[in-house]
């Protein structure tokens, strides 16, 4: 296969994996530098870089773990204490953790708020592909209690700043499912 070839089966064949197959070994320091470039490659309007990663170190699961515990039974007053223990847990998934910050100018004179979340979506596209180029795997999260503003605290977030999402990498343990055949409707002419 020739290297565009190679890039472009990269493109079509990446899918994500579920965060408990997402084991050791990680990204190294150096291949995260590498994925987090390729986070910045990705198209930026005003170079505004609306996003930014907060690496989750192992000895700090248990603090995320308390956090979604208490965002849980914050949010569902009414919870069984099995239903915000589960929700602890999801804080110990995959093998590396980062939490995925949305930092955009809702005032911007040029750059409108969808430019910023689509440079923001095109990044953590870019760092998915990038960790499949490294031989990783990788996925998204987000959900009520991970998002919500109980977890954005405890992250020291400022107000201005959302806590977006959760991108898990490692090791696929797990085969994923081949992908389907992008749906028919996403292109039409305009007549
Ligand atoms: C920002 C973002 C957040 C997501 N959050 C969740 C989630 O909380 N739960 C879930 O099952 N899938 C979530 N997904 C979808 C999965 O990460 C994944 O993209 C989807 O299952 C499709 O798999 P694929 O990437 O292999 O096409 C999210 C996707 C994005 C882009």
């Amino acid at each position: 296969m020739t290297d565009k070839a190679h890039a472009l089966d990269l493109v079509l064949s990446r899918r994500s994996v579920s965060p408990r197959f997402l084991v050791a070994p990680t990204p190294t320091p150096d291949e995260l530098a590498l994925i987090l470039r390729a986070a910045a490659a990705a198209p930026d309007h005003k170079n505004l870089k609306p996003y930014r990663f907060i690496l989750i170190p192992p000895e700090r699961r248990g603090d995320l773990a308390a956090a979604f515990r208490d965002a849980k039974a914050e949010r569902d007053p009414g919870a069984p204490a099995a239903e915000i223990e589960r929700a602890g847990e999801k804080a110990y998934r995959g093998a590396m953790l980062l939490a995925v910050v949305l930092r955009i100018v809702r005032d911007h004179p040029r750059v409108s708020v969808s430019d910023q979340m689509l440079s923001a979506g095109a990044a953590l596209e870019n760092m998915l592909l990038a960790a499949s180029a490294l031989g990783y795997a990788g996925c998204l999260r987000s959900g009520n209690s991970a998002t919500s503003r109980r977890v954005r605290l405890a992250l020291g977030l400022p107000n201005e700043e959302e806590l977006a999402a959760f991108l898990m990498l490692g090791t696929p343990a797990k085969e994923p499912r081949p992908r389907e055949d992008a749906p028919a409707d996403l292109l039409s002419v305009w007549k």
